[in-house]
């Protein structure tokens, strides 16, 4: 099979978004609102970063885009605490065309989230051109495709991971894209759509010849959607491939720093994407970091844990209403207060309670329960 990517024929629909104040980063003024102080504990990483990675600093430790968890208000909290790279929800092209208000509103950054990528997803290569404008617009350091994703109303219209059934399909889009961008063109992917099917070390230089700029990989197949375990050695091999230059992010099942520390002697890659394992824990982040300089690990105290959700929640409202942000904070209680002796009855008043009042009452009593 040929797998050079088609030469992209044509040029760049044209497309003017009627919105483009929504699509804009946020003033000052917003962020502020947004991003109280930084604890004396969380760090910032020193990385300088260029557009959109410098292997140099390797590896990169990135938050790995998560639909509905990686919003704003959750990726200003993983940038204070030290993640290097952060990239948004995926989000539809074909919403991006309509004008959707939530989608929009998915791309909003903060300036201080920089380098920053808008991640979008779609099968149809008009859909996802035409949305290229509006994604400009909202001038994120570097647009990612989304060639990954298992679920079914994604995958089974042939986005996301869907693709890798037909790959050259993939690479001329691909090759499309970056034809078309004027901003670097990034792939996030899986290891490929089976074990029967071409593996990513069979594609990997072709679709580093399309011209995107780096490629994370999550050591998955399609069909294997979550179970199993990342394979980690099919993401070194595309690292130690002597033709491979562009930076590769491996990306999976990574809860720990001493997991970076090893994978990156290991494999070598030159970053590494940690999307669950940031999920009520945004001091993962601060923990590689700290891993990475050589230094202890620091234990998170109860009080901590408290104020940062405390944070996240307030963030949330002030970013989204406050129905909504109470309405979707629930999903990350859990994980916040994980391994807390007897947190059930806590869990249940926080999952239950209509009001932000009430939330930050429960909130408090957590503190005053746990830390006497
Ligand atoms: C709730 C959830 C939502 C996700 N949404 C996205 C997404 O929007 N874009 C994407 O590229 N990957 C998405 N992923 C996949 C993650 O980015 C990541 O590749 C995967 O979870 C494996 O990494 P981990 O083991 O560190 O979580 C999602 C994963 C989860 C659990």
């Amino acid at each position: 099979m040929n797998l050079s990517p088609l030469a992209p024929q044509g040029r760049r629909p044209q497309f003017t978004s009627p919105a483009l104040p929504k699509a804009m980063a946020l003033s000052t003024a917003e962020i502020n609102q947004i991003s109280e102080k930084l604890s004396p504990h969380t760090v910032s990483s020193s990385h300088s970063l260029s557009l959109p990675f410098t292997p140099s600093h390797s590896p990169i430790i990135g938050l790995s885009p998560m639909d509905d968890i990686t919003d704003l208000p959750f990726r200003q909290l993983c940038k204070e605490m030290g993640a290097d790279l952060l990239i948004t929800e995926f989000i539809a092209s074909e919403a991006l065309n309509r004008d959707a208000e939530k989608s929009f509103r998915k791309m909003r950054f903060t300036e201080e989230q920089r380098p920053i990528g808008i991640q979008i997803f779609g099968a149809d290569e008009d859909e996802l051109l035409r949305c290229l404008d509006v994604v400009e617009q909202a001038q994120p350091d570097f647009i990612d495709i989304n060639w990954g994703c298992p679920v079914r109303k994604v995958a089974g219209k042939g986005a996301g991971s869907g693709i890798l059934q037909d790959i050259p399909k993939m690479l001329r889009i691909t090759a499309s894209m970056v034809k078309h961008a004027h901003l670097p063109v990034t792939v996030k992917t899986r290891l490929g759509y089976s074990n029967d099917s071409m593996m990513i070390t069979d594609f990997c230089e072709a679709l580093q010849d399309t011209g995107i700029t780096a490629l994370s990989i999550h050591g998955r197949t399609k069909t294997q959607m979550y179970s199993g375990v990342a394979d980690w050695t099919m993401i070194g091999a595309v690292k130690n491939n002597p033709r491979m230059t562009i930076p590769i992010l491996g990306n999976g099942d990574i809860t720990t720093a001493a997991q970076v520390v090893e994978y990156k002697n290991r494999y070598g890659v030159d970053g590494v994407l940690i999307g669950r394992g940031a999920i009520g824990n945004p001091w993962i982040f601060e923990q590689c970091q700290r891993a990475l300089r050589g230094e202890p690990e620091r234990e998170i105290t109860v009080q901590e844990r408290v104020d940062v959700c405390r944070r996240h929640l307030l963030a949330a409202v002030r970013f989204k209403g406050e129905r909504t942000a109470i309405f979707e904070m629930r999903k990350h209680y859990g994980a916040y207060f994980k391994g807390l002796y007897n947190f059930k009855p806590f869990r249940l008043a926080l999952v239950a309670t209509p009001s932000l009042e009430e939330t930050l009452a429960v909130l408090e009593s957590i503190s005053d329960h746990y830390t006497q």
